[in-house]
């Protein structure tokens, strides 16, 4: 196992999943996880991140010297690696040029992690701070025009300092760089894969829920369709399944999730059609927040009136939830230096009945998760799917949520999303969806006058929803998909394009 001490970068999770795609089970833990907790699980490597701190602050996230000491090869990357040139007794200065973007980097030393390299290559560096005399027995490996150390190590101790990145995809051959630290120096055996895993969690489920009973409420979303395949694997019929349809799906949604539970056998799935009790419990509002309470809380009361009742024909004793990785990291083990965190929208149901909680893919990214689904035969067509929340059209449709409002909505996105995938844009998209804007404007039809609503449509780019740019939409396409929801969408008669990051606006429009 390669362990990545994250100094609260956004980059400590592409590093781990970087190794874990090269087959070398990686974790990550806060910088100041205590050297015990660190042996116990006797890592092959450890590699610190890089951070949004300095080194040359006076108070700044550190390491014990003895981290250097124990052994085990030690990467550092950027703040990781001016850390270990502070620590280890070298200098470090805030740098007069920034370097920031991709640069050439010429490799003096085409041996250790550069083995592989050749003379010059193009990296990608992040960081103002630089190195400025190395520590005791070190040497330089790498250097660009404006900085004299980019990278330096000591081969003997087996420990490498990069100034650059070589996880993000701009470092050219990043990944030559970190497969030659894990398996090289560090020797770390290759035996992270879908397959294992699969194993290892159907194991640890049956270990865990032995003959009781597991509740899993299900949704359109990848990460409960694979848990709630992976526990019916494990456990067949101790599974029960429950969905809610608020009525506020995609087209054809609940159809669509209870025919890829059903092409599994699996026999225990509620599917609940709910949508005239959240209908008429949102008649009226129109607040924002109003509104996501009145949906969160009737989805709670409906989940829990269908858990009385399979209460009494089931020992159930667990419920699971649908966690990733990143989602127990972030939340857990909150970094104090991470500059945002994203919330979470956990029910209460396990506190309320006693359940224990088993989270099936807690170790998984979402790439592995969706990998896993495929392993484990479900449609891709579920798999890739786009990011969906919660409160679903809900907070797509600015103002009162109605049924008719619903109705036009769900087929405009269809529209849309069916376009996107014939031209090949939607895997392009991080999350695309249309949004109902209940203000009437005029337009024109044959020889009469419309006054009619507005839809807006709204692509992003984005790696984890917290920040996101407008996704560069070819501009036929735009054109078409317009063409086709103000002809096939009665209601409609303007569609708007939204080129707006985030922030300042949220993804979502509510
Ligand atoms: P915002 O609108 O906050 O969205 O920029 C960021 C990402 O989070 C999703 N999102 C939610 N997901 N329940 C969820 O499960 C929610 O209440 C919720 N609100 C926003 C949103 O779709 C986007 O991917």
């Amino acid at each position: 196992m390669i362990i990545v001490l994250n100094f609260g970068s956004q980059f400590a999770h592409l590093i781990a999943r970087r190794i874990r795609d090269l087959g070398v089970r990686a974790e990550i833990f806060r910088y100041d996880v205590a050297l015990a907790e660190i042996m116990v699980l006797r890592p092959q490597g450890i590699i610190l991140s890089g951070g949004p701190s300095s080194v040359c602050a006076s108070v700044h996230p550190s390491v014990p010297k003895e981290l250097f000491e124990l052994g085990i090869p030690v990467l550092g990357i950027c703040y990781g690696e001016q850390l270990m040139a502070r620590v280890l007794g070298g200098m470090v200065a805030q740098g007069t040029i920034r370097e920031y973007g991709k640069e050439e980097v010429s490799i003096l030393k085409r041996s250790g992690i550069f083995k592989e390299l050749k003379a010059k290559e193009t990296v990608w560096f992040s960081h103002g701070d630089v190195v400025t005399e190395l520590p005791p027995d070190f040497m330089v490996t790498a250097s660009t025009s404006a900085v004299g150390i980019a990278a330096f190590a000591n081969l003997k101790k087996k420990l490498f300092g990069v100034q650059f990145h070589p996880e993000v995809s701009h470092t050219v051959r990043g990944n030559e760089i970190l497969s030659q630290f894990i398996f090289e120096i560090c020797k770390a055996p290759k035996d992270w894969s879908i397959k294992s895993v699969q194993g290892k969690i159907l194991n640890h489920i049956k270990d865990m829920v032995k003959d009781t009973h597991v509740l899993i409420g299900v949704s359109g979303g990848v990460d409960s369709l694979v848990a709630a395949t992976l526990l019916y694997k494990a456990l067949g019929d101790q599974v029960h399944a429950v969905f809610v349809d608020t009525g506020m799906l995609r087209e054809n949604e609940g159809a669509e999730v209870v025919a890829s539970f059903e092409q599994q056998q699996f026999k225990n799935l509620d599917a609940i059609n709910a949508s005239s009790l959240f209908l008429s419990r949102l008649r009226g509002i129109l607040d924002p927040e109003e509104k996501r309470k009145i949906i969160g809380h009737t989805f709670i009361n409906v989940f829990e009136k269908h858990i009385r009742r399979t209460l009494k024909a089931h020992p159930i004793k667990f419920f699971a939830q649908g966690t990733i990785y990143p989602d127990r990291i972030e939340s857990a083990q909150p970094s104090a230096h991470a500059s945002k965190i994203k919330s979470h929208h956990n029910l209460s149901i396990p506190d309320a009945f006693g359940f224990s909680i088993i989270e099936p893919l807690r170790d998984l990214y979402k790439d592995e998760v969706r990998r896993l689904g495929v392993a484990l035969g479900l449609p891709k067509e579920l798999l890739y799917r786009h990011p969906f929340p919660g409160p679903g059209l809900g907070v797509r449709i600015v103002g009162e949520v109605t049924r008719d409002r619903i109705a036009l909505l769900s087929r405009a996105d269809a529209i849309f999303r069916e376009e996107l995938k014939t031209s090949g844009e939607y895997g392009k998209i991080w999350q695309a969806f249309a949004a109902l804007l209940p203000i009437r404007t005029v337009g024109v039809m044959g020889d009469s006058r419309t006054y009619e609503y507005i839809i807006a449509l709204r692509a992003v780019d984005s790696i984890d929803g917290m920040s996101a740019d407008w996704h560069r939409m070819p501009p036929e396409l735009l054109q078409n998909i317009s063409k086709r929801i103000t002809r096939e969408v009665r209601g409609v008669n303007r569609v708007l394009y939204d080129i707006t990051q985030k922030p300042p606006a949220t993804i979502e429009y509510e």
